[in-house]
């Protein structure tokens, strides 16, 4: 494709806006179209980054023949609907993440992308990260041995996002799905994608029910509508013995902590917040602080979006991948709510 890729933005709140922002990085695309049900939100994103298409329903946009792809930034309820009709128009999709309500709902929507020859890649933007890249990079030569146990704490101390996260019919979960989607994707993906058999898991409520945790991003929050977790803990095993394990909350009575770390037979590394290699040579620990590039993790994201729609080529997370990571969410989830541990079946 020599003519630069026509993307409309889906979507135009918090997600949606850094996206147009970070495409002003980009080469190769230019954002034609924007459409939120919120009228004024979509023409207030058009104006700021010079749109010339507006709409406020997703299938005048998809029918307009103004965009080659789109980039789905509505609420997780949405991503299915809104990618299954961008599909069968011909186009291809960025969605962000989590892909879907469920794996049953992101196995259909990959079934579809793929029956069509579209391409389908979850916005999991932090594989996008410099430190994320730089990691993968080092676990793919090996440098860390078999990594056989992966660990993220991500403790918000009153981080209970606004809106429709705390709706379950909208979001499908809190913290779990809104937060461990980016953690088990990350964790998984750094592992090498091993194959999950079971998951323990555990949520509690107690803080966004009794209307404590709100903090900066709770304005509008409505305690009595509040229908999700705020806090999980999981234990997801894989085929090999392997294993990660999560605690995550958007509301703790907590320091808030947020670090990721991967554990192998022959090094380790902490990617988050600071990114760090653990390795021992004979008796001396080496402790290595790499001084990593720095990018716009979304801009990078957008950009191989749209190498992948020219060259016609698989993204670095596809949808496809997702599948599995909605499949041990999935299973935390039913473990939570069952009492039992939950056995995993891919594919
Ligand atoms: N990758 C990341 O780092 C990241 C960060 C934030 C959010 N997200 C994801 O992005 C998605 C959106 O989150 P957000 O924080 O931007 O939410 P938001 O509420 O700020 O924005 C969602 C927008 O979608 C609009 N909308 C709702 N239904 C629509 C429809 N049918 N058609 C068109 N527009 C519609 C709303 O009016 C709103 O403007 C979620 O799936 C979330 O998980 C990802």
């Amino acid at each position: 494709m020599s003519k630069k890729v026509r993307l409309g933005m889906i979507g135009a709140g918090n997600i949606g806006r850094a996206h147009a922002e970070a495409c002003q990085e980009c080469t190769g695309l230019q954002v034609t179209a924007v459409c939120d049900v919120d009228a004024q939100r979509a023409k207030a994103l058009a104006r700021e980054y010079d749109i010339p298409h507006v709409f406020t329903g997703y299938k005048d946009l998809l029918a307009a023949d103004v965009v080659d792809a789109v980039s789905v930034c509505t609420p997780n309820n949405t991503h299915m609907p809104i990618t299954l009709a961008a599909i069968a128009s011909d186009k291809d999709v960025l969605c962000e993440k989590p892909i879907a309500m469920n794996a049953q709902q992101a196995r259909r929507m990959v079934a579809a992308a793929e029956k069509a020859g579209r391409i389908l890649m979850t916005a999991q933007s932090a594989r996008y990260t410099p430190a994320a890249r730089f990691i993968k990079k080092l676990a793919d030569r090996g440098k860390f041995g078999d990594i056989y146990y992966g660990k993220a704490l991500w403790l918000r101390r009153a981080g209970i996002p606004k809106g429709w996260f705390q709706d379950a019919k909208q979001s499908a979960g809190g913290p779990l799905i809104d937060l461990g989607v980016h953690a088990v994707d990350l964790m998984w993906w750094l592992m090498g994608r091993p194959k999950p058999v079971a998951a323990f898991g555990v949520t509690f409520d107690h803080l966004g029910r009794s209307g404590q945790g709100m903090g900066d991003w709770g304005v509008g929050w409505n305690p009595g509508k509040f229908t999700v977790e705020d806090m999980v803990g999981a234990l997801i095993r894989f085929e090999d013995g392997r294993a990660l394990s999560l605690d995550i909350s958007w509301a703790a009575h907590t320091a808030d902590v947020y670090w990721m770390r991967i554990f192998g037979t022959k090094g380790g590394a902490q990617f988050m917040p600071d990114t760090t290699v653990y390795h021992t040579d004979g008796k001396t620990k080496l402790d290595v602080v790499p001084q990593l590039e720095r990018w716009n993790q979304y801009a990078a994201e957008n950009q191989h979006f749209v190498d992948c729609v020219r060259r016609r080529e698989e993204p670095a997370s596809p949808g496809s991948q997702s599948v599995t990571v909605m499949e041990m969410l999935d299973a935390v989830a039913k473990a939570a709510r069952t009492g039992r541990m939950a056995l995993i079946r891919t594919g």
